[in-house]
């Protein structure tokens, strides 16, 4: 039976996705380097789907080691979530951040290239919708701009990506982009685990429960939203998990290039979250009045149409399971995996 490469499967979206990839019947192959993640996560995988799989401990920048994973097994298609993501972190290093996310990628279809595999599942960001465009975000906007290096590696690969389709029409690439991702697997199992503290609001969040940080710090309470505070799309990773099944069918049956949101095309303010985390773990959690964040814009939220019509994909679960599924897992975890 053919199989599916999962590149940082190991990390937090890709651990919940080979989960769903298992459990819907599929064999995988996962690949990371653990730069961002730890080998307990596949133990984890293993524990909740009682299933096996291979993994090579890799780098996507090592080319030979990359085609060694081809060379060795079936690959019908790549999910590629391997890439750097600390936004603030992208702004003092661009070189390391172009060079892991973009040599990677392209290290990784030129194995792909070699093996006459053509389907990859891409994972990008809303972040390519850049400052300029209205909310919601429709996939047909224009992407060419960002604000920070790890936004401008997604713009471009997502350009990469397109070019390598023009240069051969049996290529198939769904570009997913994704909103905010939060809460963990139902199991408590595997969650969100962040080296240091946390740069997103969901896992700061969670750690103010937990006692380890003191105070959330709400960035700015002057924006042009109901409460002041930002707002985004947050959707619950299990659901983004299953909005790459549906891709990946999508992808071994069409060929193409396609960008489709996966949000829940609801936005939730700082507030809505920290209120629906207090709800989940059952206190109330200290918060901080700050400034606000350099590049943070107002509101993002998804046009989930397309998922909708071309995916056959609708988000399921609301803030309020996000919570409390996230809560279970730091509860559980409390010092990550
Ligand atoms: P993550 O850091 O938890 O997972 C990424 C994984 O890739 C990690 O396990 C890491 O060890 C691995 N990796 C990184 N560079 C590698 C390399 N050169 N070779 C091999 N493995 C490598 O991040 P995540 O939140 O699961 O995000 C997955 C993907 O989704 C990323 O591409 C990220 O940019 C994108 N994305 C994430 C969010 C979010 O809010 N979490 C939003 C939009 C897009
Ligand atoms: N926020 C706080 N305090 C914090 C952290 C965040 O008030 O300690 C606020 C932010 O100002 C923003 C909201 O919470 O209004 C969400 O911030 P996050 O950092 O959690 O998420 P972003 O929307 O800024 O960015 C995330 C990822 C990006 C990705 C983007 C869109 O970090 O990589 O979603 O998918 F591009």
């Amino acid at each position: 039976m053919s199989k599916i490469l999962v590149t940082g499967g190991a990390g937090f979206i890709g651990s919940h996705t080979c989960v769903e990839l298992l459990e819907a019947g599929h064999e995988i192959v996962i690949l990371d380097n653990f730069s961002n993640s730890k080998p307990e996560a596949l133990n984890r995988i293993k524990k909740i789907t009682g299933k096996d799989f291979k993994f090579y401990e890799a780098d996507l920048l090592n080319l030979s080691d990359v085609e060694k994973v081809f060379k060795e097994n079936d690959i019908s298609a790549v999910i590629h979530f391997a890439g750097l993501k600390a936004v603030g972190e992208s702004v003092q290093k661009p070189v390391e951040y172009y060079h892991n996310n973009i040599t990677g990628t392209l290290m990784l279809i030129q194995a792909m290239r070699k093996y006459n595999c053509k389907k990859i599942v891409f994972s990008s960001s809303a972040t390519v919708y850049g400052v300029n465009n209205p909310v919601p975000y429709v996939e047909t906007m224009p992407t060419n701009s960002s604000t920070n290096p790890y936004g401008y590696t997604k713009v471009m690969i997502e350009q990469i990506l397109k070019d390598v389709y023009v240069s051969d029409n049996n290529w198939s690439v769904v570009l997913l982009r994704y909103f905010n991702p939060i809460g963990a697997h139902k199991s408590g199992l595997i969650g969100e685990d962040p080296n240091g503290i946390p740069n997103n609001l969901f896992p700061y969040i969670a750690q103010v429960a937990t006692g380890k940080l003191e105070a959330l710090g709400v960035f700015g309470n002057d924006y042009d939203t109901p409460d002041g505070t930002g707002v985004r799309d947050y959707i619950h990773v299990v659901d983004l998990a299953t909005g790459h099944l549906n891709a990946l069918n999508y992808a071994l049956e069409h060929n193409g290039v396609e960008a489709v949101n996966l949000g829940t095309g609801k936005g939730s303010s700082v507030m809505d979250v920290l209120h629906a985390f207090e709800k989940a773990c059952g206190k109330e959690l200290p918060y901080v009045i700050k400034p606000r964040r350099a590049g943070d814009i107002a509101t993002c939220y998804a046009d989930t149409h397309k998922a909708k019509e071309l995916l056959g994909w609708e988000a399921k679960y609301q803030l309020d399971e996000m919570a409390a599924d996230g809560w279970n897992f730091t509860k559980n975890n409390p010092n990550g995996l």
